[in-house]
C-alpha cells in the first residue's frame, strides 16, 4: 500500500518509515523540516536500500497536500507532524495550537478530497494526566491535559472522532505512545533533538557524551517505591512496528470501530533512577547526576496496560530495556563521532 508519513524526517516518523517498508509498503514522506534535518531520511534510505520520495511542505498548507495526493495517490496516512516541546507550548501557545490542529485538519480535508481512506495519528499518554488508577488502560478517563502541547493532542483526538463519526468516510486508529526511547540497532537513525534536550534519555546521552555536564533528576521525595518518577518506556523500533500493525488492521477491514485508541507501551514501569543505573551498567559508563527539586507539570507516575494493543493489534513490545538503553548510546556516540 501507498502510505504518506507526514513527520517522517523526525524521530519516531523516521522509524515507522523503515519499518512500513521492511512489511512491503510504499512510503512518501512529507516534512516541512521545522524540528529536523534530512539526516533521518538519508539514514531511511540506507538501511532500507532505497530512494525514499522525500517532499518538502507544510501540513497546514493545503494546496501543497492537495498537489502531493494528486501526485502519489495514497492508501493512507500515518501523521506524525506535530510541534512537541511541552514546556514552548506554555510559551508558544498559538503556535502549537496552529501547528498541531491545523495540520490535522488540513490532512484530513486532504484525505476527503482525493478519496485515502485511513489515517494513523500520534496520540500521547499525556491525555490521561495523573491517573487515579494504574496502569491506565484506553477507558481511563482523559484528564484536562497540564499544557498547550498535551491539550492539542486531546482536541486532535476529538476532532478525530467528530470527523471519522460525521462523514462515514475515514477509519482511524490514534496510537498513546508512552515514552518513546533509543535508536534503531543500525544507528543511522535516531532522535535529535535540537537545543538542550527535554526528555531523560537523550539528557543522559548527552551528559554521557560530555555534552551535558550533569544530569539533574527532577525530584526523588515521590510516592515511589525509590522515590523518582515512574514511566512506560518504549523502544521507538517497537511503536514503529505498532503503526504497521495499526494500518494493517485498517487495511484488512479488521478495525472494529471507524476510530479506534490504543495504548502502545511495554506495560512495565521504570523510575527515572532505574533508567539512569541501567544506561550505566548496559553501557559500562559512569553518568554525572544529581538530585534536584521536582520539575512543575510532571505526574507522579504513569504507564500502560497494553492488552487491547495485545490482542486487537497483535502487537508486543518485543525489545529489552537493556537492548533500548544499547541502541540509544550507539546512536549518540555514532552521531558525535565518538
Ligand atoms: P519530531 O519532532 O522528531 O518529528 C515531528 C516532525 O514533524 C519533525 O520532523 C517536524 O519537522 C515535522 N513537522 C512539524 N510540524 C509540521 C508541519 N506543519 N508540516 C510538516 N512537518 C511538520 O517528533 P517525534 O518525537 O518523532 O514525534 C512524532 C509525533 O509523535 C508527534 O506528533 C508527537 O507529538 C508525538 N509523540 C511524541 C512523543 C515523544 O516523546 N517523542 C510521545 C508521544 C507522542
Ligand atoms: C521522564 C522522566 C522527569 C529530564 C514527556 C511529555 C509527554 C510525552 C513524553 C509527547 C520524568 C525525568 C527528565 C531530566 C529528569 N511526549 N527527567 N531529568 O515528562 O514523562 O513526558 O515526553 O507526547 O507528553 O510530557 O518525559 O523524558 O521529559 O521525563 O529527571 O533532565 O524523567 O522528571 O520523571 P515525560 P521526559
Amino acid at each position: 500500500m501507498k502510505v504518506l508519513v507526514t513527520g517522517g524526517a523526525g524521530y519516531i516518523g523516521s522509524h515507522t518509515t523503515v519499518e512500513l517498508i521492511g512489511a512491503g509498503h510504499e512510503v512518501v514522506i512529507v516534512d516541512n523540516l521545522v524540528n529536523a534535518d534530512m539526516t533521518c531520511v538519508e539514514g531511511a534510505c540506507r538501511i532500507c536500500g532505497a530512494d525514499i520520495p522525500f517532499e518538502q511542505a507544510d501540513c497546514c498548507d493545503a494546496g501543497a497536500m492537495d498537489a502531493l495526493f494528486e501526485k502519489y495517490r495514497f492508501d493512507a496516512v500515518i501523521h506524525f507532524a506535530a510541534l512537541k516541546a511541552v514546556g514552548e507550548s506554555v510559551s508558544k501557545p498559538l503556535e502549537y495550537y496552529r501547528n498541531n490542529l491545523d495540520s490535522l485538519m488540513t490532512v484530513l480535508e486532504t484525505m476527503r478530497r482525493h478519496g485515502t481512506p485511513n489515517i494513523v495519528f500520534s496520540s500521547s499518554c499525556t491525555v490521561y494526566g495523573q491517573a487515579d488508577r494504574l496502569p491506565v488502560t484506553e477507558q481511563t478517563p482523559r484528564r484536562e491535559g497540564s499544557s498547550p502541547y498535551g491539550k492539542s493532542k486531546q482536541m486532535c483526538e476529538n476532532i478525530l472522532s467528530d470527523t471519522i463519526a460525521a462523514y462515514g468516510d475515514l477509519t482511524a486508529i490514534a496510537l498513546r505512545y508512552f515514552n518513546p526511547i533509543g535508536a534503531h540497532p543500525s544507528a543511522l537513525i535516531g532522535e535529535l533533538p535540537r537545543g538542550t534536550p527535554n526528555n531523560l534519555l537523550p539528557f543522559i546521552t548527552q551528559t554521557a557524551a560530555g555534552i551535558r555536564e550533569q544530569l539533574s533528576i527532577f525530584g526523588d521525595d515521590y510516592d515511589t517505591p525509590d522515590g523518582t518518577n515512574l514511566r512506560d518506556y518504549i523502544d521507538v523500533v517497537d511503536l514503529a512496528q505498532a503503526h504497521v500493525a495499526a494500518l494493517e488492521r485498517m487495511f484488512g477491514g479488521r478495525s472494529s470501530e471507524p476510530f479506534e485508541v490504543f495504548n502502545v507501551g511495554t506495560g512495565r514501569a521504570v523510575s527515572v533512577l532505574e533508567l539512569v543505573r541501567r544506561f550505566e551498567i548496559v553501557n559500562g559508563v559512569k553518568l554525572n547526576y544529581r538530585i534536584v527539586g521536582r520539575r512543575a507539570g510532571d505526574i507522579v507516575a504513569v504507564w500502560a496496560d497494553t492488552a487491547r494493543a495485545n490482542r486487537e493489534l497483535g502487537w508486543t513490545a518485543q525489545r529489552s530495556l537493556d537492548d533500548t538503553l544499547a541502541s540509544a548510546w550507539r546512536w549518540e556516540k555514532a552521531v558525535r563521532g565518538m
